[in-house]
């Protein structure tokens, strides 16, 4: 196909799709689920970390957006480090969800029919492959019962798994192979969004425990340093 001919067929293409609902797919939308700032911030946390011996962890993953961004930027400042994405990629677990409801009063179904729940291993590994990204590791697991010294040390963490009970549970197993030069970052540590508060109450027991101050960053990244 001549490349006129290809830009001719592209341009009917998207034509019809913009006439139906599947239009929302043929054009660049924000696909993050972080602001510009807050993906600026994470890059300056990997340069900040990038002496720092230890792989950088992304523990919910969700489908690799963030992934790669993260690892394009690391390609273009040449950090060359292991990076673990860890998930369910599934969504939240049952018994998660269950806790929200009965402790945290908060509504299961609008947990059980969130997008994450549609999701697959090797969709994430095939974003990977399309974006040509090859340090990355997925493992698919419940983070909450993870051991992360199989890891090693870590010298960057951004822990993004939403709810109370997996952000509680893997911030201290985390924390503990945490370089002591690390930064470990907890996303949705925002007192004023309801829907994503487990893992701000999380964050705030834990930095309770360590007698360290809160530290949040750009609305809703809890920061975590062994130094405090
Ligand atoms: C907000 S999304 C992560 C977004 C991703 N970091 C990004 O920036 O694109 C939350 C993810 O946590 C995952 N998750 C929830 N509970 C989990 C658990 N117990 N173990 C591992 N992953 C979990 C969900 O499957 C979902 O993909």
């Amino acid at each position: 196909m001549t490349d006129r001919l290809r830009t001719f067929v592209r341009s009917i293409y998207t034509e019809i799709l913009l006439r139906t609902r599947l239009g929302n797919y043929c054009l660049p939308r924000w696909r993050y689920n972080f602001t510009a700032p807050q993906l600026i911030f994470l890059c300056s946390c990997l340069d900040k970390t990038k002496e720092v011996p230890g792989s950088v962890v992304e523990v919910g993953c969700a489908i690799g957006s963030t992934t790669v961004f993260l690892n394009k930027y690391m390609d273009a400042e040449n950090i060359e480090k292991d990076f673990f994405c860890l998930d369910t990629f599934v969504g939240f677990l049952d018994e998660h969800i269950e806790y929200e409801a009965r402790e945290r009063g908060k509504s299961p179904e609008f947990y059980r029919t969130s997008i994450f729940q549609l999701n697959k291993k090797e969709w994430f590994d095939e974003t990977m492959k399309l974006n040509e990204i090859k340090r990355v590791q997925s493992i698919q697991v419940d983070a909450s019962e993870f051991d992360f010294s199989k890891l090693g040390p870590i010298s960057m963490c951004l822990l993004d798994v939403d709810l109370y009970v997996p952000t509680k549970k893997s911030l201290c197993v985390i924390y503990e192979v945490l370089h002591k030069d690390g930064i470990l970052i907890v996303d949705d540590c925002d007192p004023d969004c309801q829907l994503w508060d487990g893992a701000w109450q999380a964050y705030r027991e834990f930095m309770d425990q360590l007698n360290q101050p809160i530290h949040i960053v750009l609305d809703k990244l809890g920061i975590i340093k062994r130094s405090g």
